[in-house]
């Protein structure tokens, strides 16, 4: 008998794009995801549009904060590989509705996790964690060993928690777990919620651009494409020790590569063809000034490799917003 490979949040940006490489590598995904109206929901229902049409995808709108829902459906498929995505994504909004991302960041992962817990040949749980836990820390780039013990937004806390808590169930139930720290993840059917996004919109529309800390900030984007490969990677590379039980392990999946604010935006409008309107603002209090990836671990364990390189991925980006949104554009 087989079992299909759980993919949380598989309607959202990254989700969406894990499952599809799963579908397309012949894998079944069975995918949970609540379409939370954070953002555009029309955005989800297309992704999903897309996955549906795989005969191997399985679709179940349930929000993973619900207990007995998630078991129900647990005791139903019985997955053994579980890639973990859904969450409250953002920084920013974190401060103005805290309460989500404890529900859906904090209560759902504890709930996948007890599923894992007693399900029998359990291989691995992946999930999604965060470089915002890195918080306010200078050392560049930011390595894993480096401290993470003061983040400064709850949505970085909730993600700090989800690595203890795998943590836990590693060492008193042995679960195999797997947390990977995201860095700005951006490309085609990504979310409206972040930068790359608000700046094409606007831009586009003649709008004026916020630009935070006057625009000296820089981000290590990453391409979702090299994302997926690594998730992918990982998902078949649970760590062990000599004795072979299993081993919790927390990895940077980034570009490696640390871009100004100002490069990328005029990126963009480079590819758009229209200058942008800046409108500078001061920091955003739960804003980090600076990320960027060590990824040895990363590279030395499962050989990742990011390939596309910002030029290459804004131009895949600002192509795909183009036609997506062709009947909106002005
Ligand atoms: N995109 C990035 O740059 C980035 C960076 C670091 C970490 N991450 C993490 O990666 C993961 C995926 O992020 P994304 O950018 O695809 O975000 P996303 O918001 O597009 O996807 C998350 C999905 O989870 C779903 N969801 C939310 N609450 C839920 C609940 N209670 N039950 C079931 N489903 C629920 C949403 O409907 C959404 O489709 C998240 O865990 C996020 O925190 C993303």
């Amino acid at each position: 008998m087989s079992f299909p490979i759980l993919v949380t949040g598989a309607a959202g940006f990254i989700g969406f794009h894990v499952a599809k490489a799963l579908l397309e590598k012949g894998e079944q995904v069975l995918a949970f995801d609540n379409l939370s109206p954070y953002y555009d929901v029309k955005l989800k229902e297309d992704r999903l549009k897309i996955l549906k049409e795989f005969p191997h995808f399985i679709f179940h709108k349930v929000d993973i904060s619900k207990k007995s829902e998630i078991e129900t459906l647990w005791k139903q498929y019985h997955p053994k590989k579980v890639v973990h995505l859904a969450a409250q994504a953002g920084v920013r909004y974190s401060l103005e509705d805290p309460f989500t991302y404890i529900e859906t960041n904090v209560m759902g992962h504890l709930i996948l996790l007890e599923q894992a817990r007693f399900e029998e040949g359990f291989q691995h749980f992946v999930y999604a964690s965060t470089s915002s836990v890195y918080g306010m820390n200078e050392k560049l780039p930011f390595s894993v060993e480096d401290p993470t013990d003061s983040p400064i937004s709850v949505y970085a806390a909730t993600k700090k928690m989800d690595e203890l808590l795998s943590g836990v169930y590693r060492y008193l139930f042995k679960v195999p777990a797997t947390g990977l720290r995201f860095f700005t993840v951006y490309g085609p059917w990504g979310r409206p919620d972040m930068s790359a996004f608000i700046f094409l919109r606007k831009i586009i529309k003649g709008e004026p651009i916020p630009v935070f800390n006057e625009g000296k900030m820089a981000r290590d984007y990453t391409y979702v494409d090299d994302i997926v490969s690594g998730i992918l990677k990982v998902l078949e590379k649970p760590s062990f020790d000599a004795a072979g039980d299993p081993v919790h392990k927390v990895y940077n999946l980034g570009n490696s590569s640390k871009e100004s604010l100002m490069r990328f935006i005029s990126l963009i409008e480079e590819n758009i063809g229209k200058k942008a309107q800046i409108e500078f603002l001061p920091m955003h209090p739960a804003d980090v000034k600076e990320t960027c990836a060590d990824i040895k671990e990363s590279q030395q364990d499962f050989g990742f490799e990011p390939k596309i390189s910002l030029d290459e991925g804004i131009k895949k980006l600002v192509t795909w917003y183009k036609d997506y949104y062709k009947d909106t554009l002005v």
